[in-house]
């Protein structure tokens, strides 16, 4: 495996995530790691990460300086090569021209580093101290278009450093140098598969959960199912307790899919939870989409705590389908609207809390990133139509119907979904489309049915295309397949008067009407 040492920079476990495309196993650990503690015996090579720190901060991360003489390669990248450089006596300074974004790379010298890339390739720098005066028995391999360092050697340590991130998207080259690391300099072998990740993770599992029964909340979506695929791959199905509960909001078919595709994993204590008739009441004459959302998120909680604690699954452990990405939305505070988005399920609630506290949660999927998770799914057996769903929010239909909430509209807006997303998948558009939906409109209008004037909803339609949900492009239909589309859905929901198509991208409008 190669390890990577942390220093606390946004692209640690992005550098995970490209080493383990590359098919090389990968661990992070903290940069504050002693040598004794770092089993050499199955490790082919070390990276450190960069930081969000200067060398010369006061609580600059450090580097056990014994690690430089373990007998494997190692790879600085940005605070990595600065952190080495600062401590054998070179000179890292804050320099007039800070390096952000494309830099073109000259090579001085040749290095396995660059194999096949050629000279003068374009790189991703982000760093405001730069080396100076590279530390002695350093080469330098490279340099930037500012003639800063960009690549020196160390022989003795066996030592690269790089100032730029190969592992962002825009380096050129990038997943190249990566590999020349891992395959040139590291020696280390491509085995590493999801396959084999669901047998770590099992194991893992295993390890933390012992013989305590665990728990885990279904919503749905891709994450917790592919979670309680993931238990039930790793416990004896008796010990795994799943419970999914229906709002009255969710889509058409959506309680019967958990049911069967959790049943086909091995499920056997899986429990099914009709709450219609505690979620529509509250609703009840409530049309302000916060006050809805408030009053959807606290119902869950209370039923959810009420269920569990009439099945008393004592002393479990919960698990959660908790992903990389909602981590940084959480913790780091990308935007408090992302902080949001999850709430309801994850983070606030008080049974979740209280488990946190106590350390009796496991989230097995917070190192992956979704297109991994989705890859981790297809390893476990799951079906690509399952795997490949496109997001719903928590909250359900009751943010995609507009003013107040009731039974027929959740039918009928059910009805209206259910046709749209099949007409998707038929003409082969689902998996090129982000996030489809339909949202029902708070108006009625005036239509013809044979002889008769007749005021039917207004149903909108919304397709869109993104990267992870923070922007979005409507999706460009051709026309004859929207046009298709409405009369499909008129002619068989006949509620629905008139059906429009939401043009709007985000910003400046949100993917959700509500
Ligand atoms: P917006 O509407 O903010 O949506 O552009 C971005 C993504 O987040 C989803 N979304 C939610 N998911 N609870 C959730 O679990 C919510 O309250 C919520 N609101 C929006 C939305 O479907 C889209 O994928």
């Amino acid at each position: 495996k190669v390890l990577i040492l942390d220093f606390g920079s946004q692209t640690t476990q992005l550098i995970a995530r490209r080493i383990r495309e590359i098919g090389v196993y990968t661990e992070i650990i903290s940069g504050d790691t002693l040598h004794q503690d770092i089993d050499t015996q199955n490790v082919r090579g070390i990276i450190f990460s960069g930081s969000p720190y200067s060398v010369y901060s006061e609580d600059a991360p450090q580097l056990d300086p014994e690690i430089l003489s373990l007998p494997v390669p190692k790879l600085g990248i940005c605070y990595g090569l600065q952190r080495v450089t600062h401590d054998l006596g070179g000179t890292v300074e804050r320099k007039h021209t800070r390096e952000f974004g494309r830099s073109r790379i000259s090579f001085r010298i040749p290095h396995p580093l660059f194999h096949t890339i050629p000279d003068r390739f374009v790189s991703w720098m982000s760093h405001g101290d730069s080396l100076d005066r590279v530390a002695d028995g350093f080469e330098l391999v490279a340099e930037s278009e500012n003639h800063h360092p960009a690549c020196v050697w160390n022989e003795r340590y066996n030592f690269t450093g790089i100032q730029f991130h190969p592992e962002v998207s825009h380096c050129e080259y990038g997943m190249k140098i990566l590999e020349n690391f891992v395959f040139e300099i590291c020696q280390a072998k491509a085995e590493w598969s999801m396959e084999r990740y669901v047998e770590l993770a099992g194991e893992d599992i295993r390890k933390k959960v012992k013989d305590r029964p665990v728990l885990l909340l279904i919503s749905g979506g891709v994450d917790s199912t592919v979670v309680g695929g993931l238990l039930l791959s790793a416990l004896p199905a008796e010990q795994v307790h799943l419970m999914y509960i229906d709002t009255g909001l969710m889509r058409k078919g959506e309680s019967e899919r958990v049911a069967t595709t959790l049943a086909s994993l091995g499920a056997k204590n899986l429990y099914l939870i009709n709450a219609e008739d505690s979620f529509l009441p509250a609703l009840a004459g409530v049309s302000d989409p916060e006050e809805k959302r408030r009053i959807i998120g606290d119902m869950f909680i209370s039923v959810q705590e009420e269920e569990i604690a009439k099945r008393t699954i004592e002393n479990s452990i919960l698990a959660q389908g908790t992903l990389y990405t909602d981590l940084i939305e959480s913790g780091k505070g990308v935007g408090t609207k992302a902080q949001v988005i999850k709430s309801h399920h994850n983070v606030r609630s008080p049974l979740v809390e209280k488990k946190r506290e106590r350390g009796e949660i496991i989230e097995p999927l917070s190192l992956l990133y979704k297109d991994e998770v989705r890859a981790l799914g297809l390893a476990l057996g799951i079906d690509q139509k399952i795997v490949g769903r496109h997001p719903f929010p928590g909250p359900g239909l009751g943010v995609r119907i507009l003013g107040e909430v009731t039974k027929e509209k959740c039918d009928i807006l059910r009805d209206a979904d259910a046709i749209f997303i099949q007409e998707l998948r038929l003409r082969n558009l689902y998996d090129k489309i982000w996030q489809a939906f339909c949202v029902l409109l708070p108006v009625r209008s005036v239509g013809v049915a044979g002889d008769a004037r007749e005021y039917g909803y207004v149903l909108a339609l919304r397709a869109i295309i993104s990267a992870d949900g923070m922007t979005a492009d409507v999706y460009p239909f051709e026309m004859q397949d929207i046009l298709e589309i409405s009369s499909i859905i008129t002619n068989k929901v006949h509620q629905i008067g008139r059906v429009v198509y939401d043009i709007s991208s985000k910003p400046p409008a949100t993917i959700e009407w509500e």
